[in-house]
């Protein structure tokens, strides 16, 4: 069963099967941690999208959204620090030539004398690694492979180069002109996009703080080792919100920002069991506090969201680096009764990948579950969805072909259409129509049959249940829309 089988790659073989992801370029034999959304792929991410954006920007009254340009004035990577530190740790093996990130083979290691009962060997190396973290300290890391004799996973010799940092920004040329001056690049979050924004938002929008911009958008790193499918990507895509506050009252925004999101996470339905959140011991250079919110994934519990606390790192640096001052004017008296006046807001942010999001979905869903068909044992495939994300809400099944079951279907399919995705089939025997609904995750489907003719009902089978029930057809629209609602989600 699948919960024991490898669920890691059943949902990658099902995801490729089902349209819901494929490798890019896949006719050219593809292109290293780049993917494409299929057809059933591209509406899931739609809806976490549209779940995100609703509970952001419409359930708060002080969050807008902006849609800013990938591409940004190069200077602005300067001032925000990537240009100089947005690097991560590398070595290649000499004998196969592979190139590891430095940190990850270390933490492999780690799970392996966890795995073996070393607890002391794996507490041993974390110390060791956290440290040299903290100190970016390049040749500690390489001692400690060294003496841990960890072995190139191809090669499986320890014949390593030094560790060097490798910047993980992608760079272009802007204009004909191919020379310094016109490197530009594409950017590797979407929050630089929010800081530049800082007062256009607030002035056209007449937000006071407290107050939020959100966007989504793509973001690109060229990450040194990109694995387990579309967890670390080197095109992706985040959804990240700016939280700009007074002064001092930081702390307080970064637990309510750590606990609200973690809400969003368990309002689908996850086990709470399936999430922690993991402090942060190194933190970033514009960060005084980040916290993580990780997911059990089948590889582990791994990153899915950061909670940072960026203080006012950001908009200094682009107030220093543009010359244009970013301050906010606060109209609200003091204990002097003063107004507080003028300042640069400190900044709480939550920064969610998409795809991450999207894979922790469909691992979350994915069921192999045993059924019996008349006499026999028979194995389901079912995506157990939360109805609101999943890509079909409704499939209009036939019961046959012909004598004007096919004509009732499709002017309840032409109704629903216009509200809901729907799908129309009419190929093949009830069951394996209901099994191909069941595989990308349909909540509902309704067959419409003799029956209907007579009394205008139909069968509504739900999903996860596989319960059947008669329905009238004037009630379809509104039992749906009920169960798929994200407004309920949100709500509830
Ligand atoms: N603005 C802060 C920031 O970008 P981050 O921790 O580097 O923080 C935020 O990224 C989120 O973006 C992560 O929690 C993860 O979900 C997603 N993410 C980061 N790198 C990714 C990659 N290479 N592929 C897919 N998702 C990624």
């Amino acid at each position: 069963m699948a919960k024991e089988k490898n669920v890691f790659e059943s949902v990658v073989s099902h995801c490729k099967e089902y349209g819901f992801v494929f490798p890019s370029s896949e006719i050219y034999d593809g292109l290293g941690a780049v993917y494409d959304y299929g057809n059933y792929g591209s509406e899931l991410k739609k809806n976490i999208k549209e779940y995100w954006w609703r509970s952001m920007v419409y359930m708060h009254e002080n969050i807008v959204g902006i849609d800013s340009a990938i591409f940004m004035h190069p200077k602005i990577w300067k001032a925000s620090g990537h240009i100089d530190g947005f690097s991560d740790p590398m070595i290649d093996n000499k004998d196969s030539k592979k190139r590891y990130r430095a940190d990850q083979l270390i933490e492999d290691k780690i799970a392996r004398y966890e795995k073996d009962g070393k607890t002391n060997k794996a507490a041993e190396l974390q110390q060791g690694l956290d440290d040299a973290l903290v100190d970016n300290h390049l040749d500690k890391l390489k001692s400690l492979i060294e003496e841990h004799e960890i072995v190139c996973p191809i090669s499986g010799t320890r014949n390593w180069t030094d560790v060097r940092q490798f910047n993980l920004m992608y760079s272009t040329q802007m204009g004909s002109v191919a020379d310094d001056a016109n490197e530009i690049y594409l950017r590797p979050e979407t929050a630089q996009g929010i800081f530049v924004n800082f007062l256009n938002v607030q002035k056209s929008g007449r937000m006071k703080v407290p107050f939020g911009i959100a966007q989504i958008g793509k973001a690109f790193r060229n990450e040194i080792v990109a694995r387990q499918f579309i967890m670390r990507m080197r095109e992706f895509e985040q959804m990240e919100m700016q939280f700009f506050v007074r002064p001092g009252t930081e702390m307080q925004w970064y637990r309510y920002w750590k606990e609200s999101r973690l809400k969003w996470h368990l309002a689908l339905g996850t086990s709470p069991d399936k999430y922690r959140f993991h402090d942060h011991v190194k933190l970033a250079h514009y960060a005084n506090a980040a916290v993580d919110i990780e997911f059990q994934f089948p590889f582990g519990f791994k990153e899915v969201e950061g909670i940072h606390s960026r203080t006012d790192f950001d908009l200094k640096q682009h107030q220093e680096f543009s010359g244009k001052k970013l301050h906010y004017f606060d109209p609200e008296l003091g204990p002097d009764g003063k107004a507080i006046g003028n300042y640069i807001p400190y900044v709480i942010e939550t920064s969610i990948g998409v795809d991450r999001m999207f894979l922790l979905t469909m691992i979350n869903a994915y069921c192999e579950e045993e059924v019996i068909n008349g006499d026999q044992k028979d194995i389901r495939t079912v995506l157990k969805l939360h109805p609101a994300l999943a890509p079909v809400k409704v499939a209009i099944l036939p019961l046959v072909k012909k004598d004007g079951l096919p004509e009732i279907a499709r002017k309840l399919m032409n109704n629903l259409k216009m509200d809901y995705v729907c799908q129309y089939d009419e190929k093949d025997a009830i069951g394996k129509r209901y099994r191909r609904q069941d595989a990308i995750g349909t909540p509902f489907c309704i067959t419409v049959d003799y029956d209907t003719l007579q009394d205008q009902s139909v069968t509504i089978r739900y999903r996860d249940s596989m319960k059947q029930e008669r329905i009238a057809i004037d009630s379809i629209a509104s039992l749906i829309a009920k169960e798929v609602s994200l407004n309920r989600l949100l709500t509830e």
